[in-house]
């Protein structure tokens, strides 16, 4: 029910004592603009607004509830002291408008975690301006562009991307004018060289590449596609959305990479989810610099500056510079871990992973046989055949046992997928909770599928109309209209 539904008129909320005052709207709302009716507001005492809310937000699942192995998103336990950090007043408080001498503290943690950010991954300079991982992408694509501009090679157009990507990928690449190319993947799941080779010559753009891939696996070969997409004068961009398997470990500009984003809402640690918070800064090699967004964070001496001279800059992506509380949890997270830390986070996260995948890989189909890295895939392809349970069966049973589903149907190139990311910050008896459960699954598939058909169970909701529900939402309570009139 809502909370419009369950008013009742005149319920006791507050009341104010009159006193006389003149409310300002009467004073300096012309009449022509003011309201005529009261607003149609719900009526209830304030003990049942909170009920309301407290129940609603019991009904939400979060990474703070239970086991949350979404494959690609990386939901990992996100440490309190990183909110404590973004509420400081000095963080929290400040103004978009506020002139760099008024602001040094925060420039200087902008600059200091782009700095970090750079040693990570091996990149020279950067952006923290855009605000996902897909804006991070279309920055990315339009820094492609403004290179080829400037060498005047106005022929590169093809963008290869392969067909495991994320589907922002190949979103973000159209939408900066690109020609999408899918790379079809081999039978291992790694990217055949032998299917870019068509592509070698001097209209390509680049490609786009996530490595590990959503498979979770590793690209042995990523050396050599660099050279060879070098040689004819593309450019390589990095989808590292994800650093979880590769922080310490590997690092994408010694990889050949020349762009890449990172989303410090997965692997630094933000809240994220329902769209957002993010933050999905963009690093470079020194090639690039020159046209990144305007301002671009500059220091001189002890000072931080944001530079807007920058003639050559594809121009400003987003208000002021990024989303000022990702950052700041992003740079907490990474002051608490210390490097050793961020290595440490990255072996937990591929052994977790392949506890599972080696607990798992008789259980379900397996498409690759691993080892894996941070994630991996798993099929529900034969209980589909065998007992008509599907990947989505799974996943609804899964919630039945007050654990968030992997993610589905993705990548695409795996018929009834399964993703799986366990992450680092869950424990040993976490792990065997699932691997009991997801056998419990599977055996039921075999002796009472009818049953699993009907889960979840004891949800507020159970089965949605999921086409619908992504197509046509409703995110919000609409007023019946009352009949006063006779007319509709
Ligand atoms: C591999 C990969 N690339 C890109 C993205 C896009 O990131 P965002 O949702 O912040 O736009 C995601 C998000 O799930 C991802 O998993």
């Amino acid at each position: 029910m809502t909370i419009f539904e369950s008013s009742r008129p005149k319920a006791p909320g507050y009341r104010f004592a009159e006193n006389g005052i003149k409310a300002p709207a009467e004073e300096t709302v012309p009449p022509g603009f003011r309201r005529e009716t009261p607003a149609a507001l719900p009526e209830l005492s304030e003990i049942e607004v909170v009920r309301h809310y407290t129940a609603l937000s019991r009904r939400n699942f979060a990474v703070d509830v239970g086991f949350y192995p979404l494959g690609s998103c990386t939901m990992k336990y996100n440490p309190k002291v990183n909110e404590d950090a973004a509420a400081l007043p000095g963080f929290a408080c400040l103004h978009p408008l506020q002139k760099d001498e008024d602001v040094q503290g925060m420039l200087n943690l902008s600059g200091s975690l782009l700095e970090a950010l750079c040693e990570i991954t091996g990149m020279e300079g950067g952006t923290l301006q855009s605000m996902a991982g897909a804006h991070g992408e279309y920055v990315g694509m339009k820094l492609f562009r403004a290179l080829f501009r400037a060498r005047g090679e106005h022929k590169r157009t093809r963008l290869l991307v392969p067909d495991s990507s994320h589907g922002t990928n190949p979103a973000s690449a159209h939408l900066a004018g690109f020609e999408v190319v899918t790379i079809k993947s081999g039978a291992d799941g790694l990217l055949d060289i032998a299917a870019i080779e068509p592509y070698l010559n001097d209209t390509l753009a680049g490609m786009m590449l996530t490595n590990p891939s959503t498979l979770g696996l590793f690209e042995p070969h990523i050396r050599e596609v660099a050279d060879r997409v070098h040689e004819v004068g593309g450019l390589l961009y990095y989808d590292g959305a994800n650093l979880n398997a590769i922080m310490g470990k590997v690092r994408p500009g010694d990889m050949g990479f020349d762009v890449i984003h990172v989303n410090l809402h997965k692997t630094f640690s933000t809240p994220h989810g329902g769209g957002g918070p993010g933050a999905g800064p963009v690093l470079v090699h020194k090639e690039l610099m020159p046209f990144l967004p305007a301002p671009v964070l500059v220091k001189k001496g002890s000072r931080w500056t944001r530079d807007w001279n920058r003639p050559d800059s594809i121009g400003k992506v987003s208000g002021w510079y990024g989303n000022t509380g990702v950052l700041v949890r992003a740079f907490t997270y990474m002051l608490s871990m210390g490097g050793d830390g961020l290595k440490r986070v990255s072996e937990l996260a591929v052994l977790n992973a392949n506890y599972l995948l080696a607990a798992l890989r008789n259980v379900y189909d397996a498409p690759y046989p691993g080892p894996c890295k941070h994630e991996f895939v798993l099929s529900a392809k034969t209980l589909k055949e065998t007992c008509g349970i599907s990947a989505s069966d799974v996943a609804k049973a899964l919630i039945e046992h007050g654990i968030h589903p992997p993610t589905v149907y993705f990548p695409l190139i795996v018929p009834e997928c399964l993703m799986i990311e366990p992450t680092e910050t869950e424990t040993r008896e976490t792990l065997d909770n699932f691997i009991a459960v997801m056998k419990s699954i599977a055996d039921m598939a075999q002796k009472t599928p009818d049953a699993l058909h009907n889960m979840p169970l004891n949800t507020p909701v159970r089965r949605v109309d999921e086409v619908q529900a992504a197509r046509r939402p409703l995110v919000s309570h609409k007023m019946k209209k009352e009949k006063t009139d006779g007319k509709p």
